[in-house]
């Protein structure tokens, strides 16, 4: 039986990923520790919120002590690095606390695995663990920065990220590979492509475009909407973390990702097509600053070393999904809303007429 600290499990990925694992492994326990930013969301697990094997405890990653406390309580064996600051133009915003939490959070977890997992607590580089453990950091496909027309991410690949946010994904995996080179502290890495599905935060731009499309409100496009992205479904993303977690081989990268570029504008249009809304709504705004323009993963070690493949197709998976929002508006009315309208604000209302990104109700 496990024992997994799943950090950040109230945010998107971390929710979906918490509720996979309980049904999949039904005997883990799984400790879901959260400082329930404006992203987190308890709203996400309230249909497990009492499974016998699942904790969920208030906390910041960057706080050492609180750490320790659970590392020692729950005899914690297997850390999966969910909690970050995720959103690329928050980042633009307010650098900082990407800076804080994605690496010196990670840091401090990295830490606080080594202290409780090392054979002889007195020996400092101690390379000697105990039996099953890892640490396994979620990373993103971001930390290769953007390619051109052709070519895929592969893992080798040196790290170029051109925002803060993905600047400090890629320092991350910097300190987590340091901390396996250096005190051989078993891990693993995984970088995967854009997730879409249920419960993502609605700043993101497929669950903003249908809140937008549904409350007839402009749907704000980025630059010419040329910008390639490679959509994977949030479950499909589950699963492979799950795998990478049994058979990753120690101190390996995998990339993670659908084979399945759009691009932006493309997504838009399938919104309000399968909204039954018209384009005239699309609204062309200032674009994001160093916007990466394309990315699209190599995933074939993951397929082709651990078995991995995606089980959505991207027109299965975007048709439920949009049911999803449908079904669940009472979700989105309660996100979006206190903090989370205020940076709305912040972020749309000093744009230009010409380039008026949304209007508020
Ligand atoms: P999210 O913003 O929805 O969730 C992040 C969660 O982390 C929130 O619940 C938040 O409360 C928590 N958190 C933030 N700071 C914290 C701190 N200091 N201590 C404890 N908890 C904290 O993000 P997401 O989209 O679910 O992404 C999850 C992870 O996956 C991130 O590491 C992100 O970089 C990575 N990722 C995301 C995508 C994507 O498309 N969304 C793709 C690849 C990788
Ligand atoms: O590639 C993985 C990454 O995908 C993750 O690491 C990040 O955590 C996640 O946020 C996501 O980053 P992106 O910047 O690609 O996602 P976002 O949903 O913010 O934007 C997707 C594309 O859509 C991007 O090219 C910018 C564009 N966009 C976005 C918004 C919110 C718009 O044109 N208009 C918008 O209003």
């Amino acid at each position: 039986m496990k024992k997994i600290l799943v950090t950040g499990g109230a945010g998107f990925i971390g929710s979906n990923f918490v509720k996979y694992m309980l049904k999949k492994h039904p005997d883990y326990k799984i400790i879901n520790v959260d400082a329930l930013t404006y992203a987190g969301n308890l709203e996400n697990l309230k249909d497990i919120s009492d499974n016998k094997n699942y904790t969920f405890i208030k906390a910041d990653i960057r706080d050492r002590k609180k750490m320790d406390e659970i590392f020692f309580t729950y005899e914690i064996d297997t850390v999966v690095n969910f909690a970050a600051e995720s959103h690329v133009d928050r980042s633009i915003e307010e650098p900082e606390v990407f800076l804080t939490t994605n690496v010196i959070g990670t840091q401090v977890l990295l830490d606080t695995a080594k202290k409780h997992w090392k054979i002889n607590p007195d020996d400092k580089y101690c390379r000697k663990y105990k039996e099953g453990v890892k640490f396994l950091q979620i990373s993103t496909d971001e930390v290769y920065g953007e390619l051109g027309k052709t070519g895929l991410f592969v893992e080798t690949m040196p790290l170029l990220p051109n925002s803060p946010y993905s600047a400090s994904k890629a320092s991350a995996d910097l300190i987590v590979r340091a901390y396996n080179e250096t005190y051989g502290l078993p891990m693993n890495i995984t970088r995967c492509s854009n997730n879409y599905g249920p419960y993502q935060f609605p700043e993101k731009l497929i669950p903003l475009m249908i809140n937008n499309c549904l409350k007839d409100r402009d749907l704000p496009v980025y630059g010419d909407g040329m910008q390639i992205r490679d959509w994977l479904h949030v479950y499909d993303h589950c699963q492979a973390v799950d795998v990478v977690l049994h058979k990753g081989a120690d101190g390996e990268v995998y990339n993670i990702g659908g084979n399945n570029e759009k691009t932006n504008l493309e997504i838009v249009k399938l919104i309000i097509n399968t909204l039954g809304k018209s384009e005239s709504l699309i609204k062309f705004v200032k674009d994001r600053p160093g916007h990466d323009r394309r990315y699209a993963i190599d995933n074939s070690k993951i397929t082709t070393q651990l078995g991995w493949a995606p089980e959505y197709t991207f027109e299965e998976g975007i048709k439920e999904t949009i049911q999803w929002y449908l079904d669940n508006t009472e979700w989105i009315e309660n996100v979006v809303s206190g903090d989370y309208m205020k940076y709305y604000d912040k972020m749309y209302s000093n744009i230009s007429n010409e380039e008026v990104a949304a209007t508020k109700e």
